[in-house]
């Protein structure tokens, strides 16, 4: 099969990474991509969120399957424009991705399934704001209704900022706060049956000991070892059947993956947020452990081909991502640095490094390009070992003022 992806960050490396080991996939092709990717795909520079272009390549490269990495192009219409072509393609439609591009349209799914989820209300003006922040009182929970490139969620004690967010946003979601530690499950599926990745953690704050601003994640692992061994199980029949079925009866069939963020509260599994993409960078470590070809499964989804009876295979042992940052990452990173070490770092045992945020200059010289510049995966027996050779491999990398978090995936292994 040929495969064309779309997108340029980390995830999209790891994506390449997975399609090119399976000796189905034929021909593959990334668009935009990244330096890392053109080492395993050839790169087409284009506009990802242009369907026209889209299109145009595809028929041109004659894929027979587009794979959209991230949620901009399926908000987009990339995929009903793909899809319109007689191409398959991963990747839901405009309509069924606003579970991710509408965080008052997850939340009324999520109502007519019957999925757990924090309260909510959603408010247009000043003064449904100010019912619901009292509603629930604090710790404050505001959401831009709109994608907000992870920058749309406030969570504070201090009302004032609250208010003074919502206030910057046309419409908001506020909703109770929930306590317990989050965990990202991923579920493929073909508008009518899903399938479950493993779960994996994410750490979205920029500083050790989850301070700092928020930002797109900072580094992942899977496994998880602290969770419930019924946990994947009752997410599937709680949470992800329910929402695909309840999008297949709006004749707005969901094909792709649906990402489910989760906290773990006191009071039970909730859904903090739904995406319609993979996660960066849980999809470096999940799909590092995956056995099971990945084209042939993303194509399955595609062609409505994925059977209950599908089974993946899974590599036993442990993977860990760290993400090295540009200075100034979230805010305003600083682009345009020498990055150096990379073959150093690749030498070293169970470690790799992933391309996010590079470019290579005329003299083939690679340079940071963006705020998340590398995602550094190590993999191990446990999560120990697959700690030490992720951090053993970033040890090796320099990049001028560059920011990784040291505590990635360290108490899970330390148990
Ligand atoms: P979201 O864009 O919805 O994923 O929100 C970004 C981050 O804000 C989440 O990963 C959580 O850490 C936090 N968050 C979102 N909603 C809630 C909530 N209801 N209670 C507590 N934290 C939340
Ligand atoms: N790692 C969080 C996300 O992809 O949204």
């Amino acid at each position: 099969m040929r495969v064309l992806v779309l997108g340029s960050g980390g995830r999209e490396h790891a994506l390449v990474r997975s399609l090119a080991q399976d000796p189905s996939v034929s021909a593959l092709y990334c668009a935009p991509g990244n330096p890392g990717t053109a080492v395993l795909a050839e790169n087409h520079h284009l506009d990802p969120t242009d369907p026209l272009a889209v299109t145009e390549l595809a028929v041109r490269l004659r894929v027979n399957l587009v794979v959209i990495g991230p949620e901009a192009p399926l908000v987009a219409g990339v995929g009903d424009a793909v899809r319109r072509e007689g191409i398959p393609c991963f990747g839901p439609d405009a309509g069924p991705a606003r579970i991710e591009g509408s965080k008052a349209f997850a939340k009324e799914i999520m109502e007519a399934a019957g999925v757990p989820t924090a309260r909510a209300f959603v408010c247009d003006d000043a003064a449904q704001v100010a019912h619901a922040l009292d509603a629930f009182g604090p710790p404050y929970v505001v959401k831009d209704d709109g994608l907000a490139a992870g920058k749309g969620v406030v969570v504070t004690l201090d009302r004032a900022e609250a208010v003074a967010h919502a206030a910057g946003c046309a419409r908001v979601v506020i909703e109770e706060y929930l306590d317990g530690p989050e965990v990202s499950l991923f579920a493929l599926s073909d508008g009518e049956h899903a399938v479950p990745l493993i779960p994996a953690q994410d750490f979205k704050r920029a500083y050790d000991g989850d301070e700092g601003p928020n930002t797109g994640g900072m580094g992942a692992y899977t496994p998880l070892p602290w969770i419930p061994d019924t946990l994947v199980d009752e997410v599937m029949r709680t949470v992800v059947q329910p929402t695909v079925d309840e999008l297949r009866r709006r004749n707005s069939p969901y094909v792709g993956v649906l990402y489910a963020g989760l906290a773990l509260t006191s009071r039970g599994v909730r859904v903090v947020e739904f995406n319609a993409r993979f996660g960066d960078p849980e999809t470096q470590v999940v799909l590092d452990r995956l056995a099971s070809p990945l084209g042939t499964l993303l194509q399955s989804c595609a062609v409505g081909n994925l059977t209950p009876a599908t089974r993946l295979e899974w590599r036993p042992g442990a993977a860990v991502t760290v993400v090295v940052a540009a200075e100034g990452y979230p805010e305003s990173p600083v682009r345009g640095d020498a990055i150096e070490g990379l073959e150093e770092a690749n030498a070293v045992p169970d470690a790799y490094v992933l391309h996010a945020g590079t470019a290579l200059n005329d003299e083939g010289v690679l340079y940071s390009d963006g705020g998340r510049v590398l995602s550094v995966v190590g993999t191990g027996p446990d999560l120990k070992a697959a700690r030490a050779a992720a951090y053993e491999a970033v040890s090796k990398i320099t990049l001028r003022a560059s920011q990784h978090r040291a505590d990635i995936a360290l108490r899970a292994s330390e148990g």
